[in-house]
């Protein structure tokens, strides 16, 4: 499937798109289908809006794939997600590689609860990908946004306890270089599909200023013309960052 890119504008494409992917459990459901299933449908729904953002043009795109707050579900589905998100990388690693797209993590790592084959495989694919430039793939894993910001706090508070850091420099430039992808531009559009309306805890640092945007369609039947629906209409939104001028569009 090819998208229809004459209503595009060329010049305000956003350069990083965060995905909430939401949905997957109600998708099931209605199905009379295990939640698992659910999330196996998600895989297509997934990588078609990679293929979106590729045609797109769009940089960075981040995709909440396990928040630190998903944990708390039945152990089963958390098994099933840890074993799925590992099987996925590497079984899309190589197609992905060889379409230019970078492979990144951001999330907690160091979780205990993390099994060792999947933070090799992340490991692996972020090594192999890690030249490439046409598309910035995130997946936030073991992610949190709080955390995140933490992380970054306490990564300064050892900088200043060492003498590296004299507190009264640490601006929010500063601030950013300690968080998981100091080179991740701030989120313009953020969807969240299945009609919720909540951040849930995603790139509380990065969506700042971002665009939001809620389909109200689930997860597995999200599809890279959704992508496309969503940026056109992020092209029509007045952005002034704070400002209380117009926007300078025509
Ligand atoms: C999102 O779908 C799956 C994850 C990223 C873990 P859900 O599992 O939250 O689906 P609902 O909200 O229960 O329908
Ligand atoms: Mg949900």
């Amino acid at each position: 499937m090819s998208l229809d890119l004459s209503r595009l504008d060329t010049e305000r494409i956003p350069a990083h798109v965060g995905l909430i992917l939401d949905g997957n459990g109600r998708w099931a459901n209605a199905r009379g289908l295990p939640r698992t299933a659910g999330h196996m449908a998600g895989e297509a729904a997934l990588f078609d809006t990679v293929e979106g953002a590729l045609e797109i043009g769009i940089k960075w795109l981040t995709a909440f794939t396990f928040s630190t707050e998903n944990w708390s579900r039945d152990p089963e589905e958390v098994e099933f997600l840890m074993w799925f998100n590992e099987d996925l990388l590497t079984r899309r690693r190589d197609d992905l590689h060889a379409q230019g797209v970078r492979m990144l993590f951001a999330g907690d790592m160091s979780d205990p609860r993390i099994p060792d084959r999947n933070r090799k495989h992340m490991k692996e694919a972020a090594e192999l990908t890690r030249h490439n430039h046409r598309l910035n793939l995130v997946f936030a894993f073991n992610y949190g946004g709080r955390r995140e910001i933490v992380d970054a706090a306490r990564a300064l508070a050892r900088g200043a306890r060492e003498g590296d850091i004299d507190p009264d420099d640490i601006h929010e430039d500063v601030f950013a270089r300690f968080l998981y992808i100091p080179d991740m531009p701030p989120v313009d559009l953020l969807i969240r599909s299945s009609g919720e309306q909540r951040i849930s805890n995603f790139l509380l640092w990065q969506s700042a200023y971002a665009e939001f945007s809620f389909p109200g369609i689930l997860w597995p039947d999200f599809n890279r013309q959704h992508l496309l629906d969503a940026v056109l209409d992020y092209q029509t939104r007045d952005r002034r960052f704070g400002s209380a001028k117009d926007a300078v569009r025509d």
